[in-house]
């Protein structure tokens, strides 16, 4: 289905399973919610699984940009209005891990959990910015392969590029399925986004971080650093991960996402 998000921006929207409870999941950049393939097909065994293209990918629309983080929240707050949905918990993978904070912070009384995989707190610096605006520049002019460059290699641990080829290719499709618009206005609402850590302490729902033992993009010790900064947090380490665990340990991944599905259960159950 289309929703119309911020601005009138169409958003494909792809739904599956059914239950009490809403999982919305997002997907990192420059990635597809096909990402989510598999955790989607798991947690659909006993709720509702939302998976909006982000604005700029795919089926959805783009235009110039800049995609600020809060533009993509407020298209997820539309996205659950025209489904009829109040509350939801909300996993963002990487920059959707981004867009799952600045909703958190639009949205707080509506985020029924919260869970980043592979994603980070913080801002980025000066330095990072700028070459994130390089980048933008030069993926918008055409040059598709700037993106595979910064990005590929990256995106997966030595292991999984020794051992698991299909996985590599599988993102590479990703990234190429991208419109360059779209991908450029992501990476400049990327560069102009705000540090998440003053909201954290105030984050009060059950909050799961899922890090890969080896990403190169957003390393352990920030994971970690991470799941400090919530009152109540869980780390979920994916063995032989990196960037992509959903992909590279989709059993942890998802194992690790329905328990924490479970938590708010097992509350509502025992009467809280
Ligand atoms: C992602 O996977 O979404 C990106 O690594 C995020 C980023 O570039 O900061």
């Amino acid at each position: 289905m289309q929703v119309l998000g911020d601005g009138g921006i169409p958003i494909d929207v792809r739904i599956d399973g059914g239950g009490a409870h809403v999982v919305v999941l997002l997907a990192g950049f420059p990635l597809t919610r096909d990402i989510w393939d598999e955790a989607a097909r798991d947690l659909a065994r006993a709720h509702r699984v939302v998976r909006p293209e982000l604005r700029g990918v795919r089926a959805s629309g783009a235009n110039d940009g800049p995609f600020l983080m809060e533009s993509l929240a407020s298209d997820i707050a539309a996205v659950l209005d025209e489904i009829g949905v109040r509350r939801a918990s909300i996993a963002g993978h990487s920059m959707g891990g981004y867009v799952a904070l600045a909703f958190a912070r639009m949205f707080t009384e509506r985020v029924e959990r919260l869970a980043l995989v592979c994603s980070r707190l913080s801002a980025d610096s000066a330095q990072q910015a700028q070459s994130r605006k390089a980048l933008a520049d030069k993926v918008y002019s055409g040059d598709r392969l700037a993106l595979a460059d910064a990005y590929a290699a990256r995106l997966t641990c030595d292991a999984t590029r020794a051992s698991h080829p299909e996985i590599v290719r599988r993102v590479a499709d990703m990234a190429a399925a991208i419109d360059p618009r779209g991908a450029a206005a992501l990476l400049r609402g990327m560069a102009l986004r705000s540090a998440s850590d003053d909201i954290a302490p105030e984050l009060t729902m059950p909050v799961l971080i899922i890090a890969g033992e080896c990403d190169e993009i957003v390393p352990l010790a920030e994971a970690r650093t991470t799941a400090r900064a919530f009152p109540q947090a869980e780390l979920a380490i994916a063995p032989s991960a990196g960037h992509v665990p959903m992909l590279e340990a989709p059993e942890f991944t998802s194992a690790a996402l329905s328990r924490w599905m479970g938590r708010i259960d097992a509350v509502s159950e025992s009467g809280s």
